[in-house]
């Protein structure tokens, strides 16, 4: 079978969905290009030749089975929900929508119209940090106490004036791009139990809500994790880097490099599991320093993440990212961003990405004012 599939909003992610798209033909082709920006319809057409070209999506529904949809956040949720009610399947960017609300309306849809609804949380199809999950999960290189993530970028609003508006994104950098962050720590850490986050707009004058963040969780295990993400980098050694802290070592994961790496500095090479990578060709980077995993395919993993959606289009299987895993990470944003503005810590229990609920539970005061009373 193959996916006729449209793409909503053109832009920078866009982008990079369409730089690689084509790999994945004969199972999808791409039919439909949507874009209220025509400079931005003519540049992603030259990725799709052939592809028909809209700047109002509703007109091309009867060209597509399924679309992506990359807009600004504020418009996620009209645009998902008029994709199903229209019959196609829906690939939807991160963060799913806005507001709880609006996350709601989503899931009840998809349960209504049998449509697949994936989210684009693109690092859980990354290899690189799949496998870091499964060393955390797995504990073959000890018990992990605490996990740290790192993310340095600049960012301003030459993406787009929406970018630096919460009532256009939903929060600040935190909800904007740490939502990646917060989905993978429960994935690796389970429930949470509380946390905190304090943010800032210094260094980053155009962001309303913070450009950079400190996030602290305690999960239900006793294990830690901390997120730090900053757009307003002038300069990065880190990049995006994950230190997990283990019993037995840590666990050092080099986004740019694409590697994993046990640094063991207090006991010898007795681990099996080392061991076992040993066997399996392991380079040993130094005296103490294992590289345990290097990444086999560079570059962002859009194509594994389409290719899930269109598997699930298939088979009638649930997407990894699926509307209420999605939920959750933004509902520990929600919570977080409102207990800061109280100043006391926040109380996270009951959103671990088992515990999902249908009722509206995080209160309103963390997020936009958009949906009325
Ligand atoms: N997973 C990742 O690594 C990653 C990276 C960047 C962005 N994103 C996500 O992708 C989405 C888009 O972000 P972006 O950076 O590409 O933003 P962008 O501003 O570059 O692109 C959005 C596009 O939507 C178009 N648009 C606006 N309103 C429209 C409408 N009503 N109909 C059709 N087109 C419309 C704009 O003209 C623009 O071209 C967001 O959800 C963002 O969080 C994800």
């Amino acid at each position: 079978m193959t996916a006729r599939l449209g793409m909503i909003g053109c832009g920078t992610m866009a982008g990079a969905y369409l730089a690689g798209l084509r790999e994945l033909e004969p199972r999808l082709k791409i039919t439909a290009l949507c874009d209220i920006d025509p400079a931005k319809l003519d540049r992603a057409s030259k990725s799709a030749p052939g592809a028909k070209l809209f700047t109002d999506y509703h007109a091309m529904f009867s060209e597509c089975d399924a679309v992506v949809i990359a807009l600004p956040h504020d418009l996620h949720r009209d645009a998902a929900r008029d994709c199903m009610r229209a019959g196609l399947h829906v690939l939807l960017e991160k963060p799913m929508a806005i507001t709880e609300r609006q996350c709601l309306d989503l899931i009840r849809l998809q349960r209504e119209t049998g449509r697949v609804l994936a989210v684009g949380y693109v690092l859980r199809h990354d290899p690189l940090w799949s496998k870091m999950g499964e060393l955390i999960t797995g504990g073959s290189f000890g018990e992990v106490f605490h996990v740290s993530i790192w993310t340095e970028q600049f960012t301003d609003l030459s993406r787009g004036a929406w970018v630096g508006d919460p009532r256009r994104v939903g929060g600040g950098q935190l909800l904007s791009h740490g939502c990646h962050y917060i989905d993978l720590m429960l994935l690796w850490l389970g429930r949470p139990v509380s946390g905190t986050h304090v943010g800032t707009n210094r260094g980053t004058p155009w962001m309303k809500m913070e450009g950079t963040s400190n996030v602290a969780i305690r999960f239900e295990s006793g294990a830690l994790g901390y997120h730090f993400g900053t757009w307003g980098a002038r300069g990065t050694r880190l990049g995006y880097s994950v230190h997990a802290h283990t019993t037995e070592g840590m666990l050092d994961l080099d986004h740019a490099q694409g590697t994993i790496t046990l640094h063991r500095d207090r006991s010898g090479g007795d681990l099996p599991a080392l061991q076992a990578a040993l066997a399996a060709g392991a380079k040993v980077d130094g005296p103490t320093r294992t590289v345990v995993y290097r990444r086999p395919v560079e570059g962002k993993h859009t194509n594994a993440e389409v290719s899930e959606f269109l598997d699930c289009i298939e088979t009638g299987r649930e997407p990894v990212a699926n509307p209420r895993v999605s939920l959750q990470s933004l509902r520990v944003i929600w919570r977080l961003y409102d207990a800061e503005h109280h100043g006391v810590v926040a109380d996270l229990r009951g959103l671990g990405l088992d515990q999902f609920t249908e009722k509206p539970i995080v209160g309103t005061a963390g997020q936009p004012d958009v949906d009325g009373a």
